[in-house]
């Protein structure tokens, strides 16, 4: 994949948050990209995306007003840890949500966060460098992703819908660094399992899905994750299953 034409030397607001530096740009290509440069414990942030990009390869709307925001974590050479990190991730955004009022956020597996049936926000993790990871998260705060792209209309949703007095960005990312970076040194010293419990009180209860095997469907009852952070699932057939995240392509809920 390619790394960034927005260099982390071109202009930029530099600063330390929260145990991370951060750097922040009015433009980039992806922030994600520009990450992929970076060290652990770095951030960056750009008020617009020109090329933000989604989870299977689709474009991600980035319009100024929104949170583009990529953290660059340690990952050592755990396969486990490292696809726990969305997982992680997600946990700590809604953490950060609700302490501004928003209860009602849920994570829909992976890494989307949902308010109801309609996407707040999403992460995508990518790796440039061994034993680092990017994590991208892009949350809608007054931004106008449906302006740019109508079928956003009503399958997304904006902080700025949700909330009465929205936080602003600068106060959204700090709160998100920290409490990621807190997520962070949790996993670290006790595991994932430490924070299973946590995250799995964000589903919103069991939901009926199905998931594709790479190709072949299953329909069941998602109803969490194990300690391995592992996809559990049970349907009539085989009872309960767990997937290994790589092993499930996509999960649509129905
Ligand atoms: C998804 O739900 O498909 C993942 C969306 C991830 C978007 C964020 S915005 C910041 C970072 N930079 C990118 O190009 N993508 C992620």
């Amino acid at each position: 994949m390619k790394l960034s034409d927005s260099p982390p030397d071109a202009a930029c607001h530099r600063s330390q948050v929260a145990g991370w530096e951060l750097l922040e740009f009015e433009v980039v290509d992806s922030t994600n990209f520009v990450a992929g440069k970076l060290g652990a414990w770095h951030a960056v942030r750009a008020d617009t995306q020109t090329a933000g990009r989604g989870r299977f390869q689709r474009t991600w709307v980035s319009d100024a007003g929104g949170l583009w925001l990529s953290a660059v974590v340690p990952t050592g050479a755990d396969r486990e840890r490292w696809q726990a990190l969305p997982l992680v991730a997600g946990l700590a955004v809604i953490e950060s949500l609700k302490a501004f009022g928003l209860a009602s956020a849920r994570l829909r597996w992976p890494n989307d966060i949902m308010v109801n049936e309609r996407k707040l926000a999403g992460l995508l993790v990518d790796t440039f460098k061994p034993q680092l990871a990017v994590i991208g998260l892009g949350v809608n705060v007054t931004n106008q992703p449906a302006a740019h792209d109508p079928t956003l209309k009503t399958t997304s949703t904006r902080l700025a819908d949700l909330l009465a007095r929205p936080p602003s960005l600068a106060t959204l990312t700090a709160a998100i660094l920290a409490s990621l970076k807190s997520e962070m040194d949790v996993m670290a010293q006790s595991g994932f399992s430490a924070l299973k419990p946590r995250i799995n009180e964000l589903w919103g209860g069991p939901r009926r899905v199905t998931i594709d095997l790479d190709g072949v469907q299953r329909f069941g009852l998602f109803t969490g994750i194990d300690d391995g952070g592992r996809l559990l699932m049970q349907d009539d057939k085989n009872g309960p299953t767990a997937f290994e995240p790589h092993q499930v392509r996509l999960l649509r809920e129905i």
